[in-house]
């Protein structure tokens, strides 16, 4: 079973899932929250009033750039804010206000935004050996030694430039290693946007419901289950038996949407027994849990072995091409850019893959993180962090919903991914909670604090008891101004 005192993690108690999905369903069939006009007029007044230079640069970037924003993760109510400046755990906007930044550029940046040290370093790299230059180099043994250090169960990685390249690739690992055909996911979670992947997004058995210009035939193979049902994920095994096999099971091992949707303690140890049972891989996708939770990921966590890891993120220390795929040598052989032509092979390349600066910004970042303890502390900043925002709930009596595992915090304000697709309204209710979730996150920002879409938190090492109070003060001034409809 879990080990919750072991020594470099976050985690301080695991989520208790049954609560959290009763809680869930109350919420997301309950009555509708809202922020009082007044206060939502004052808090949009904000960025009327003290952003006009974001407003102006994406009034000009909505010309060249569509919708005016790259990133998903930005958080666009009323519009995109520009950054200037990211230090610790604050962000600045080109009008110079600060924010407390929970959205940490989407989890890569534990030890905190610029960290200093891991900055110098990868200036250094770079002014030697150029950021890339397409011939091997040592920091790409060292990523790889650092990486193996903290997960022997990675005998060997190969570097990526994404998270989505990644999952792809250890589909085809997977796929080269069996023999087998089917790719099995958990419902709602993310691995990535590639045209196998880009099925049951967000919401359990919501299938093709995002894989608009891609091909039925891309996505056939892949199959989606129920979280936590284990009794389901069998029967699509012994389906798949009489239809090519299944391949592997690919988790991201706290739970859909990085443990939006939490999974059982006993989960990960189910799923390890039915993929030897019927001699699948099991993947772990680490992109989110890799190194924020503890040095040896969610692996280490649960102290289980999986076939293959999925990196991104931390991989390469808030630098970027952030990816790669690691297991046993065995496994990972198939992957073997061209030197092993007797196997099946795995094909993948990547001209900016594995250069010297993400691989040298990558193992300084882990050292630094494994040094420094980052993990455990920016998890009690997330306990810390769960703990005032739960009070605050109690203090309004709303029906919100909110846990954490270590630095990654959920706050849940209309449980927009809880919404069951298969009633007739389904589309009015997720466009109303998706309202609710980005006037929430908007009041938020307006009162000096960022969140990811309105619904997470990132903890870093940087965060203090200052952050602690502004963040805190942010969600009370918000949570006193909702009402009911
Ligand atoms: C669990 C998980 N897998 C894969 C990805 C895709 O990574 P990338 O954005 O680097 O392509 C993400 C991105 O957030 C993720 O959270």
């Amino acid at each position: 079973m879990i080990d919750l005192t072991k020594k470099g993690y976050s985690i301080s108690c695991w989520p208790d899932e049954k609560a959290i999905y009763e809680k869930m369903g109350l919420l997301v069939n309950g009555a509708d929250y809202h922020l009082k006009p007044e206060a939502l007029r004052e808090y949009m007044g904000y960025f009327e009033i003290k952003c006009a230079g974001s407003k102006k640069l994406n009034e000009e970037a909505k010309q060249y750039i569509p919708g005016g924003v790259q990133h998903n993760l930005a958080f666009n109510t009323p519009f995109p804010l520009a950054a200037a400046k990211a230090e610790g755990a604050y962000l600045y906007d080109v009008d110079g206000n600060r924010y407390v930044d929970y959205l940490q550029a989407g989890g890569p940046t534990l030890l905190g935004s610029n960290y200093a040290p891991v900055r110098e370093k990868a200036i250094e790299v770079i002014s030697e050996s150029s950021p890339c230059t397409g011939l091997f180099h040592e920091y790409e043994m060292k990523l790889a030694q650092e990486i193996n250090k903290h997960m022997p169960w990675v005998e060997q990685f190969r570097a990526l430039a994404s998270g989505t390249e990644s999952d792809m690739l250890a589909l085809r690992v997977a796929r080269c290693y069996t023999g087998k055909k089917k790719i099995i996911k958990a419902g709602g979670a993310y691995h990535g946007w590639s045209d196998q992947l880009v099925y049951g997004l967000h919401i359990p058995f919501t299938g093709n419901f995002e894989s608009h210009g891609i091909p039925g035939e891309c996505y056939a193979n892949t199959q989606e289950f129920f979280p936590n049902d284990i009794e389901g994920l069998r029967k699509l095994f012994e389906k798949n038996e009489a239809d090519g096999g299944t391949a592997a099971v690919i988790l991201e091992p706290f739970g859909p949407e990085s443990g939006t949707r939490p999974v059982t303690q006993t989960f990960n140890y189910e799923v390890r027994k039915l993929c030897d049972e019927f001699g699948a891989l099991l993947i772990f996708d680490e992109v989110v849990t890799g190194f924020r939770v503890g040095p040896g990921g969610a692996a280490g966590f649960f102290d289980i072995k999986p076939d293959l890891v999925v990196f991104g993120k931390i991989v390469a220390g808030g630098y970027p091409a952030a990816g790669g795929i690691g297991g046993s040598k065995d496994v990972m052989s198939v992957v073997a850019a061209g030197v092993d032509t007797s196997k099946p092979r795995a094909y993948c390349g990547g001209t900016l893959s594995a250069n010297p600066l993400s691989c040298a910004a990558g193992y300084y970042a882990i050292k630094e993180i494994v040094e420094r303890d980052a993990a455990a502390k920016a998890g009690k900043a997330g306990d810390r962090l769960t703990e005032g925002i739960n009070k605050l709930i109690d203090k309004y009596d709303l029906p919100f919903v909110a846990w954490n595992t270590g630095s990654i915090v959920h706050f849940e304000v209309s449980g927009m991914m809880y919404v069951d697709v298969r009633r007739e309204d389904a589309m009015q209710q997720l466009h109303l909670k998706r309202k609710r979730v980005e006037e929430f996150g908007a009041a938020l920002t307006a009162n000096g604090v960022i969140t990811l879409a309105g619904s997470r938190i990132y903890t870093s090492m940087a965060d203090d008891d200052e952050t602690l109070q502004l963040t805190l003060r942010a969600f009370d001034d918000v949570m006193g101004n909702l009402t009911l409809s």
